[in-house]
């Protein structure tokens, strides 16, 4: 990893707020975007600017062909087996909400039960939520242990005959706790249960396999993994896709359309209503060749590294408490210390240049869990280093001195 390099390929990484350099640490939020998703994103809207799927002239056609393109190459990077198992939507939101629409249309009843955890999203509890309140189905929640890990035996428990699916985040991004979802998908699968995996905040730290998993779907966005906002992925085995009905209606989903009724289109463009945000789709393309240029073994190695520096460093601060201590981590740490609001840590903290995200991170449920309102939250990137560290526990150490 060649860092200074891997660094000068992220402009804004290079600035200065309130006239210090800064030191961008919330990646867990959203990640930078290098200067070759930038510029794809230009390039497209320059020289290829067309709608997708529609046109028979040179520039629609280019720029199916480009949008199709980033199709497999997700797929190769997720290790897909098919391209057409590959849905583009908004972001992780959409891809849950999707999934919980129409898997629960096509397959729950009044009474059946999907289980989650207390760890979640927000998006994957409130897509649920709202499909009890439209079909009465009921939401199992897994509890968490000092540590900030899943409870697999309390899980067991909660699987009955009525339960539907399973749908758990990868990687927590408040606890940084990596979930044993190879074993949540084994014992999900034996009691013929389908898995969902929220790789939200994974996809970008460690390599994916989802035919090795199993897993049944797996959602992540685009902004996370340093590609554009607004464009996401949704990856269901074509077995669910094709029992699934649409989720909203128009554009490229049909096959035929009349006032007699309507019949749509083959995966995954029965997913994909609407003008498509083809320049975001094929600059997500761009990202992940980048990512994949740099290599995610070595990623995971150096962002190990920084991740465990960050937290002997910030463990050595007087009355800190670190939220999530499993063996298995991820590039996040929560903290408080002491009595110090997370907005003062975070507001005092960004006036010396360095980004941290504060309060409850969309995991309200988890906050009553843990009995707090709020946490400090650093979640790193591959272009971090350890002076990024330096600087965040300094920083740290002047406002508990300014705090007496
Ligand atoms: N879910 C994102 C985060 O954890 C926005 O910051």
């Amino acid at each position: 990893m060649n860092i200074e390099k891997i660094r000068a390929d992220f402009p804004i990484l290079s600035s200065f707020v309130y006239d210090k350099p800064l030191v961008y640490l919330d990646n867990g939020a959203t990640t930078q975007k290098p200067r070759c998703v930038v510029e794809e994103l230009e390039n497209i809207y320059y020289t290829t600017n067309a709608n997708v799927h529609r046109g028979v002239h040179y520039l629609s056609q280019r720029a199916t062909d480009l949008a199709e393109e980033a199709r497999v190459t997700v797929q190769h990077f997720i290790n897909a087996e098919h391209s057409r198992e590959i849905v583009f939507t908004k972001g992780t939101t959409e891809s849950i909400n999707l999934v919980a629409h129409s898997f629960c249309s096509q397959f729950c009843n009044k009474g059946d039960e999907i289980i989650i955890s207390e760890m979640e999203h927000h998006a994957n509890i409130v897509s649920w939520q709202l499909q009890e309140s439209i079909r009465g189905i009921t939401l199992k929640v897994i509890p968490i242990n000092d540590k900030g890990e899943l409870d697999l035996e309390e899980m067991k428990k909660l699987i009955s005959p009525k339960t539907r699916l399973i749908s758990i985040m990868h990687v927590s991004n408040v606890l940084g706790t990596i979930n044993p979802i190879e074993d949540i998908i084994e014992i999900a699968h034996r009691n013929d249960i389908p898995v969902l995996v929220d790789a939200a905040q994974s996809v970008q730290h460690m390599e994916i396999d989802v035919q090795k998993l199993d897993c049944d779907f797996l959602v992540f966005s685009g902004h996370k993994i340093y590609g554009p906002n607004g464009v996401g992925v949704l990856y269901g085995k074509e077995k669910w896709l094709n029992q699934m009905p649409p989720y909203q209606g128009g554009g490229e989903m049909i096959s035929q359309v009349s006032f007699k009724g309507t019949t749509f289109n083959e995966l995954p463009f029965k997913f994909e209503a609407g003008t498509p945000d083809y320049p975001g789709v094929i600059a997500l393309g761009t990202a992940i060749n980048y990512i994949k240029k740099i290599g995610l073994d070595s990623i995971k190695v150096y962002e190990d590294e920084l991740l465990q520096y960050c937290t002997d460093k910030l463990m050595q601060i007087e009355g800190i408490r670190i939220f999530g201590t499993s063996d298995k981590k991820s590039s996040v740490v929560s903290f408080l210390v002491g009595n110090i609001h997370h907005y003062d840590m975070g507001m005092l903290l960004d006036k010396m240049g360095i980004a941290v995200r504060t309060g409850h991170h969309c995991a309200q449920p988890l906050m009553d869990v843990l009995g707090i309102e709020g946490t400090v939250r650093a979640s790193i990137a591959f272009y971090n280093t350890k002076e990024d560290i330096d600087r965040l526990v300094d920083g740290v150490k002047r406002v508990v001195a300014m705090f007496g």
